[in-house]
């Protein structure tokens, strides 16, 4: 029987299935699994080379597990209970953490003396010494480098009369790409390859050591951005308030925001996508959690880049015992994937929450779903945010939901996740669990 026929019939009886009443049948096959690609989505435009993306948890990813996920080829979503700009912060050092094109590089103007470039240099503590050097009117004249300061003793010499000058220089075009970088800079005797616009502005720079390391690392297997930066994506709440939280965001270059509530389908939702959208048309919005086809159907005619299906399903999920809401995982996954498919729309569906095992991967793929996201399998790692507790004779980490009481007295965003407030904390209701 069809898997379509097969779940058609099961919603006529009111029936659903989870993870630990499925398994699949093995059938012949042609190929290897080393052979087998393991490419999907996320959202529309934002790629995964595995369909693997960590949750937006403050136990589970923030920076760490954000490169450490995109270097495997994921994705992680940089949880919300941080303030705004340390979000954006996290975000940031994501995306610039193998920087091999660095989109708006820190420049010197040419009368600035090299005593006060030293002194920023080390104010701001920066770790390179290649500076694009630019004259008043922003125009590129030349680039110092470690070289320049080095055979420098003058502090009060003017970096114009130190540096390179921009004749001497080898420059490249605003549009060159990774590899056409790396095949000028093996040939050049700097470090760097400043990009330089048609109008003598500067459009960014590579660096060898980075470039080279994305080239000849084990990189191909990382989810990389059109700029060779690793992927990410953060997750927003709803409301005004939210939306400056996504305007940082947005300007630390995330690849996609995630409206992360516990009830999708909700009027809040609609109204934060449909702002969203239309500030930043160009940036993908993931939206959940739901967890039925009807609500996926009308996230997707919102506008939604991609769909979040889970409502009760996580390890340290008690909204079913609390709210006495939720279906099961396995038909949640299918009917959202189905509706969206019925509507000839091409919007990945992702399957949060309830993944124990591996195996259970591929199940929520069979079902429908693009790619997973994880909270308990990633729980503890050295990826994770938080101190290791040493009890008896073990090492611990905690995981909670963001809807436990701890959090929810902690912190704004998670009652807003779960639309409570502090007005008396006698009515909290909490939704998660520690474990
Ligand atoms: P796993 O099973 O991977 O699930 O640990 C992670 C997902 O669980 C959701 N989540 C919660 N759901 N109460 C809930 O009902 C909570 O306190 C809670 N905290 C996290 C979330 O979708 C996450 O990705």
């Amino acid at each position: 029987m069809s898997k379509d026929r097969f779940f058609g019939r099961m919603n006529r009886l009111g029936l659903a299935l989870t993870y630990d009443d499925v398994r699949l049948i093995p059938d012949q096959s042609e190929i290897m699994p080393k052979d087998t690609i393991l490419e999907s989505r996320f959202a529309r435009r934002t790629p995964l080379r595995i369909p693997i993306v960590s949750a937006a948890m403050d136990t589970i990813t923030e920076r760490k597990m954000g490169i450490a996920m995109a270097m495997f080829g994921g994705i992680g979503v940089i949880h919300r209970n941080l303030e705004p700009k340390q979000q954006a912060s996290e975000v940031a050092r994501v995306k610039h953490h193998l920087n091999a094109k660095i989109a708006k590089p820190i420049t010197v103007f040419g009368d600035q003396t090299i005593g006060e470039i030293k002194k920023r240099r080390q104010d701001k503590g920066y770790s390179f010494q290649s500076f694009p050097v630019l004259d008043r009117e922003e125009k590129v004249i030349g680039l110092l480098t470690r070289n320049d300061f080095s055979r420098c003793h003058n502090d009060l010499a003017l970096a114009r009369d130190v540096m390179t000058p921009l004749q001497k220089l080898e420059t490249a075009t605003a549009e060159t790409n990774l590899d056409q970088a790396y095949e000028r800079l093996i040939h050049m005797r700097h470090n760097a390859l400043p990009l330089i616009d048609k109008d003598g502005r500067l459009a960014g720079m590579f660096i060898f050591t980075d470039v080279k390391r994305i080239k000849l690392d084990e990189a191909s297997g990382y989810n990389l951005d059109m700029n060779s930066h690793l992927r990410v994506a953060a997750a927003i709440g709803t409301g005004e308030k939210e939306l400056a939280r996504a305007a940082l965001l947005v300007q630390a270059s995330v690849d996609a925001l995630v409206i992360d509530t516990a009830h999708g389908d909700s009027k809040f939702v609609y109204e934060t996508l449909a702002e969203v959208k239309k500030n930043w048309p160009y940036v993908d919005v993931v939206v959940g959690n739901v967890s039925t086809g009807a609500a996926a159907e009308r996230l997707a005619k919102a506008g939604a880049d991609g769909i979040k299906v889970g409502q009760g399903p996580g390890s340290i999920c008690t909204s079913r015992i609390m709210a006495g809401i939720g279906i099961p995982q396995i038909t949640a996954v299918y009917n959202c994937a189905a509706a969206i498919k019925k509507l000839g729309l091409d919007i990945p569906i992702c399957a949060d929450g309830g993944i124990k095992h591996p195996g259970d991967i591929p199940i929520a793929i069979g079902a429908g779903a693009h790619s997973v996201m994880l909270g308990n399998i990633l729980a503890a790692t050295h990826e994770t945010p938080g101190e290791i507790l040493i009890i008896g004779k073990h090492r611990w980490k905690i995981y909670r939901g963001m809807g436990s009481l701890e959090v929810l007295l902690e912190s704004e965003a998670s009652r807003d996740r779960y639309q409570q407030d502090l007005t008396s904390i006698e009515k909290i209701v909490p939704e998660g669990k520690k474990s």
